[in-house]
């Protein structure tokens, strides 16, 4: 029988909206919600079905009734905020991209394990039914040996250095803000984690990375490429190729659907889960975990997505200013 848990979110913005929104449609319960300001925090709160408004995130943490936290804010605190939450004795749900580097990562984790707490990244790709679908049928030969993966991103994003997607205060970039997804994409059907790496970036005049292309292969000869841009539409694609057929997945991050096609273009539409309860999957993972019903498989895999990363942004020479 699972214990109920009391979820609480950190940030007011985009993100932690939807994902009130989100769980209140599904009757999940949000018990709390924190803002650097109590106003936006109590319209929060009204807006989105919360139980109750926290003044700050200290005040929020300090609840001894509050067992797991959604940290909803830029990339560039998530790190802070995920200690504080440690400390406070929280188990975690981070937005993604769950930290800047690896070295920030494995402080977390080290602490985690610590202190008997679970830390996982709302990365929505390790928690689509669809990935675990089409998982099984790789593993099952469908496709014949895996070949080459390759992915696309691009967000056509206002040129406004301010913003969170461009701003260095805030760890943006491309990389962090779509990057992430594709590897995480990539490295979820990669057998080994790739030991080769060539890219290149075009850097925003505020010095994050606005456009770039990343080719990795790893020790199996398996090969991936990526294109980012911040600055241009590309659709959100990524598709899988082995000796026997290929795998296409549209709007990617939250999908629900892919299609195979084989060597004389014949095909075939897998579908599972639903891209309207993506953030219903990751609340329901997280309460599985925190209860014992299940063994965390992501982690693993957001640590070598932010290995890859450290090492692209470590070849590009982009460094952010609290790094
Ligand atoms: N999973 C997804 O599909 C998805 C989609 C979009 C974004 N994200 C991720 O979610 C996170 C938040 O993105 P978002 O688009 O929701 O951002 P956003 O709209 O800018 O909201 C971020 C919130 O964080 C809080 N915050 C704390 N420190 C801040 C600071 N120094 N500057 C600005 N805001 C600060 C603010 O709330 P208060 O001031 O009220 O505390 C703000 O409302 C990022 O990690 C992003 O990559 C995920």
């Amino acid at each position: 029988m699972m214990n109920t848990l009391n979820w609480a979110i950190l940030g007011t913005g985009t993100i932690a909206s939807e994902f009130a929104d989100t769980l209140h449609q599904s009757g999940r319960p949000v018990f709390a919600v924190a803002s650097r300001q109590f106003e936006r925090a109590q319209k929060f709160a009204n807006d989105h079905h919360v139980e109750n408004a926290y003044r700050s995130y200290d005040e929020l943490l300090s609840n001894p009734k509050i067992n797991v936290v959604y940290i909803a804010t830029p990339h560039s605190n998530h790190y802070e905020l995920m200690i504080k939450c440690l400390e406070y004795g929280k188990h975690i749900l981070c937005e993604k991209s769950i930290t800047v580097n690896s070295e920030q990562l494995n402080h977390v984790i080290h602490l985690a394990k610590e202190k008997q707490l679970f830390v996982i990244e709302a990365m929505t790709i390790y928690h689509m039914p669809l990935y675990e679908k089409l998982n099984n049928l790789i593993a099952n030969g469908k496709i014949g040996k895996l070949r080459m993966i390759q992915v696309s991103f691009g967000s056509l994003r206002v040129p406004d250095s301010n913003s969170r997607f461009l701003s260095e205060e805030l760890a943006g970039g491309a990389l962090l803000d779509i990057g992430v997804y594709a590897l995480s994409f990539t490295r979820f059907f990669l057998n080994k984690q790739p030991d080769e790496i060539l890219t290149t970036a075009k850097r925003f005049k505020t010095g994050v990375d606005e456009q770039s292309e990343i080719i990795l292969r790893n020790s199996e000869d398996e090969m991936a490429s990526v294109i980012l841009t911040l600055f241009a539409k590309l659709p959100k694609r990524g598709i899988i190729t082995g000796e026997k057929a290929y795998i296409t997945v549209d709007t990617f991050p939250r999908a629900q659907s892919a299609t195979i096609t084989y060597p004389d273009f014949s095909t075939e539409v897998v579908t599972a889960g639903n891209t309207d309860d993506a953030m219903v999957y990751e609340y329901d993972y997280m309460n599985s975990v925190v209860n014992g019903e299940k063994e965390d498989t992501t982690l693993q895999l957001t640590t070598d997505v932010m290995e890859l990363m450290s090492e692209i942004r470590k070849k590009w020479g982009i460094v952010y200013p609290f790094e």
